[in-house]
């Protein structure tokens, strides 16, 4: 084997969201869903790479938590069996799990525009919105804003910007309050913020300063609590007696059937049960492509402990799991584990030994993070919850055998997003390279890689496009394998670049007389020859 050549990558350029978003879309990782019908928000399909990416995710999830081999903090190896529950469940359950009280967000409609919003959204849409970039432009100098210079505004790029603002709706009013407000408190400048609160804020003497509507800038409503999971209808009357949810998590259905796994297997504390499916959430304000949306993918496991072990169990589910996401490509300064205050925890988990999450620098959340995985110690509050709801109570206690004890276990939970964690792997791999006819490559590990390798012939003659296929026919008995014998050999280095390929396999003419290929690797574009019939293991080796 001898290199042919190699070139240094050239230095990291930044990444945008939209060009990322345009890639998925260009070369079939994620569209619109129904797009033909101008799609819908908050849903979104996987092409053909995509549906292979998250495929990978979810089985690297599936083999590293279920299959292989753990080995717990105890020196024993880890216990996790599988379940894959229905998405509709008797709706008692969400009653028992508090979704039905207490699933909700706190949700505001703009009186202008009449769009709803969260209301803990609001601030970083705003500072998103192209009305407020324009107000931020004009305030730049607050010295130099005027009456004059705002009754401009607003009758100019105001109306078209932010026709819902009070200034640009009543002008006039809202510039004469405006002008005794800040003579009332001393004329001191403001930030943007308080600037633009005065701006939507036609009647300060009835409610105080506005917060306005991203979209137009028009009065928000109180806020008021709006509970996010979708409802249906069971059968063929619809009234309330039919009335079922979609599940907003995959985690009841564990919970649920955890006296069946019990009654059905060997298993014994400490034990998990894990289970990868759909959940649906009604979003108020699905958001930053696949990251908040309103059908989903969770990857979630309910590890069963007794409750004294609670701590020990919570510090190597969370290590792990943060490890784990490092192993399969999100390395790197873009990956925190973040431990919660205690005003954060969730209902479950006030009395618990903490909840973490596992966070990534999504584009669109830098220099912040955005949510992963949760790692959270449940306590026995879902147990309990259901023992109680179904009528059975403390009958439905695990027995420990060798304790000879009788208890509810106590849960720790780490439960992870199969499309946010597609969506960080998706921007991590983005490489902006411009000394590559691509332009970008996507460097996925193997493991991740939708395709494996590509398999060209150079040219579609003498001989080469027969050898090329016969050893495309050998290697995708294991891997997933393109043969693409279209176009110049650049295009299709470009093509399995953008697609994150790791390897490119060509046949030339002196190959196919010394019995050889070229491996181009994707990264470095370093070009090792290969005997062709040691190729099978050359690709075993590294992708696994
Ligand atoms: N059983 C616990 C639970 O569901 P969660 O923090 O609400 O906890 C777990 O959700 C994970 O599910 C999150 O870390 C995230 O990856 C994913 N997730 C939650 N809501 C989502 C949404 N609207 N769109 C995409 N993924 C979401």
């Amino acid at each position: 084997m001898s290199e042919v050549t190699a070139s240094t990558p050239s230095p990291a350029a930044p990444k945008k969201m939209d060009d990322i978003v345009a890639l998925c879309r260009r070369r079939g990782f994620i569209f619109q869903s129904s797009e033909i019908y101008g799609g819908i928000n908050g849903f979104w399909d996987y092409g053909p790479l995509g549906t292979s990416l998250k495929r990978n995710l979810k089985n690297a999830w599936w083999n590293d938590v279920v299959e292989r081999e753990l080995i717990g903090p105890d020196g024993n190896s880890v216990d996790i069996v599988g379940v894959d529950c229905t998405i509709i469940m008797n709706p008692k359950t969400w009653v028992a799990s508090g979704h039905v009280g207490g699933f909700a967000d706190l949700m505001s409609t703009c009186r202008q525009c009449k769009k709803l919003m969260r209301w803990d959204h609001v601030w970083d849409m705003l500072s998103e919105s192209d009305w407020w970039k324009a107000i931020e432009e004009l305030y730049a100098t607050p010295s130099s804003v005027t009456s004059e210079t705002l009754m401009k505004w607003a009758q100019g790029k105001g109306r078209k910007l932010a026709p819902g603002l009070a200034l640009v709706r009543n002008p006039q009013v809202t510039l004469s309050w405006l002008a005794e407000r800040l003579a009332a408190q001393g004329n001191h400048f403001m930030d943007t913020r308080e600037f633009v609160r005065h701006l939507a804020t036609e009647q300060f003497a009835r409610d105080g300063l506005q917060t306005p509507c991203p979209h137009c800038g028009g009065e928000l409503t109180e806020p008021r609590q709006f509970n996010l999971m979708f409802e249906t209808n069971c059968g063929a009357v619809k009234d309330e007696n039919s009335l079922a949810y979609l599940r907003p998590e995959t985690a009841q259905g564990i919970f649920t059937n955890f006296w069946n796994v019990c009654d059905s297997t060997r298993v014994k504390v400490p034990f998990g049960i894990a289970q990868i499916g759909k959940a649906f959430r009604n979003e108020v304000t699905p958001r930053n492509f696949t990251f908040r949306s309103r059908e989903f993918e969770q990857m979630e496991i309910e590890f069963f402990i007794r409750p004294d072990t609670a701590n020990e169990w919570y510090r190597w589910w969370r290590d792990w799991r943060f490890s784990w996401w490092q192993k399969i490509g999100l390395a790197g300064a873009n990956l925190i584990l973040r431990e919660h205050d205690r005003d954060e925890l969730a209902h479950y988990a006030k009395e618990g030994a903490g909840t973490s999450d596992i966070e990534y620098r999504f584009p669109f959340t830098a220099p912040g993070f955005g949510e992963l995985e949760g790692i959270a110690h449940r306590a026995d509050f879902d147990l309990k919850a259901h023992a109680t709801h179904c009528g059975k109570g403390e009958k439905m206690r695990y027995f420990d055998q060798e304790k000879n004890d009788r208890y509810f276990p106590h849960v720790i939970e780490p439960s992870a997003g199969a499309d946010r964690g597609t969506l960080a792997l998706l921007c991590e791999a983005y490489t902006p390279d411009p000394s590559r006819a691509s332009g970008v490559y996507m460097n996925f590990t193997p493991r991740m890689a939708p395709v494996k390798a590509g398999v060209f012939p150079l040219v579609n003659k003498d001989g080469l496009p027969e050898i090329a296929e016969r050893l495309y026919r050998d290697l995708r008995r294991k891997h997933s394998i393109e043969f693409d014998e279209k176009q110049s050999i650049g295009k299709r280095y470009a093509r399995m670049d953008e697609a994150g390929t790791p390897y490119c396999i060509t046949i030339d003419h002196d190959g196919a007389s010394s019995g050889t290929a070229t491996i181009r690797h994707r990264d470095t574009q370093a070009q090792d020859r290969v005997a062709l019939d040691q190729i099978p293991a050359w690709i075993d080796e590294r992708v696994g």
